[in-house]
């Protein structure tokens, strides 16, 4: 594919796609890594004589109506504060804009726009209209097929990837096509219906796979302990069989856990008892691996090549069943391997126990980044291919 870094932007009318989908509470924003990750871009761009347009979604607001709740407005006035120069948020820009060279926008949620979910080709042929330069660059919006992520490739005079959306796939991409082995990948989280589809694509991939949470409550299950009043779920036992027959007959590791922390409820001031995985009685809620367990998959890895991270292995938001998470999460940050972290969840733990720095790569992307660790392409990226094969 193209990339924006080997074109010539002076003077271009430059539309950049970012995911700018950040959390905002009362119009704070609560957390800025989406945008901290896109400034680069942005910066570039405006460095490089560009006429920068931003376009980004922001929440579900219905198509068709302005939606106050979900104006980029605060992203706008983040990036003005950023560039030192304030960003005017444009509201009504579909049929023409004068931005001036060096200068910012921002266009308001591209999700107010009709037709945008839709992937709709009318609309898709405005955005395109807009400039010479389409730069798709937001990874976390790039497992969706809509009309400012993958229709407007096809229309566009040039259409391009951006630093962030390379970067990201490069990394993912070394961590799961070209690893450093041993390759382990932790996948975390409630339940296994949702992220079934992962880890069986990640068994015929990894080495050693750690699973954590309420995933790993219906594997304890499937080895026929009692998992008491925990969350799993007793459908997906068969699956999770069969997750461990594949890792078998692939030499592939799935540790269990050999001690769990467990709680009479679900709340942050349940007494927190460690025991036994197989001593888990009738009312008892499992909420964290026990302290063996957490020494033991620590262990696996401080000596791997590779680590993939994605998910919790506990109820790390109340801190008596944070510590194999916690512990976790510095075996990650001090292992040698190539680390790579994402989702929200996750994003959470390495900023809770000040890690960020120390994992090799922190992906901007929610479903986007489980949709690459499910081993489907893409639907932007497919559509930069398509376009750059022409
Ligand atoms: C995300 O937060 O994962 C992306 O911004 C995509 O948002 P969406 O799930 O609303 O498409």
């Amino acid at each position: 594919v193209i990339r924006m870094n080997d074109l010539d932007l002076r003077s271009k009318r430059v539309l950049i796609r970012e995911d700018l989908n950040v959390p905002i509470e009362n119009g704070r924003i609560t957390s800025t890594q989406r945008l901290d990750a896109a400034l680069p871009t942005i910066k570039a761009a405006r460095d490089a004589g560009a006429k920068v347009m931003v376009l980004s979604h922001l929440g579900r607001p219905k198509e068709g109506v302005f939606d106050a709740e979900s104006s980029l407005a605060p992203v706008a006035h983040w990036l003005g504060e950023k560039l030192g120069k304030p960003v005017r948020l444009v509201a009504d820009y579909l049929d023409g804009i004068e931005v001036a060279e060096g200068e910012v926008v921002v266009l308001e949620n591209c999700r107010m726009n009709v037709g945008e979910g839709k992937d709709n080709e009318v609309l898709a042929k405005k955005y395109a209209a807009l400039c010479d330069v389409f730069v798709m660059d937001a990874f976390g919006t790039a497992h969706r097929a809509q009309a400012s992520t993958h229709g407007v490739i096809k229309f566009a005079p040039i259409a391009a990837a951006g630093p962030l959306l390379s970067a990201e796939l490069d990394a993912l991409g070394k961590a799961l096509e070209q690893p450093a082995h041993p390759l382990l990948a932790i996948v975390a989280g409630s339940k296994v219906s949702t992220k079934l589809t992962l880890l069986d694509n990640l068994i015929g991939k990894v080495d050693q796979l750690i699973v954590g949470g309420g995933i790993a409550n219906t594997f304890i299950a499937a080895a026929g302990h009692s998992v008491g009043n925990s969350l799993y779920e007793p459908d997906l036992i068969d699956a999770a069989k069969k997750v461990l027959a594949d890792a078998k007959r692939r030499g592939a590791e799935v540790p269990m856990p050999v001690d769990v922390v467990v709680a009479p409820e679900f709340s942050a001031h349940a007494p927190a008892t460690v025991k036994p995985v197989d001593q888990v009685k009738d009312g008892e809620l499992i909420l964290d691996i026990g302290p063996e367990t957490a020494r033991l998959y620590a262990e696996l890895i401080a000596k791997a090549g590779t680590v993939v991270w994605n998910g919790p292995v506990g109820v790390f938001e109340f801190d008596a069943f944070g510590k194999g998470t916690e512990l976790l999460a510095h075996a990650v940050a001090t292992s040698k391997a190539f680390s790579i972290a994402g989702g929200g969840d996750t994003l959470a733990a390495v900023d809770k126990y000040g890690i960020a720095e120390q994992i090799s790569y922190i992906s901007t992307g929610g479903g986007a980044f489980l949709e690459f660790l499910e081993g489907k392409e893409l639907p932007a990226v497919a559509a930069l291919k398509a376009r750059a094969a022409k």
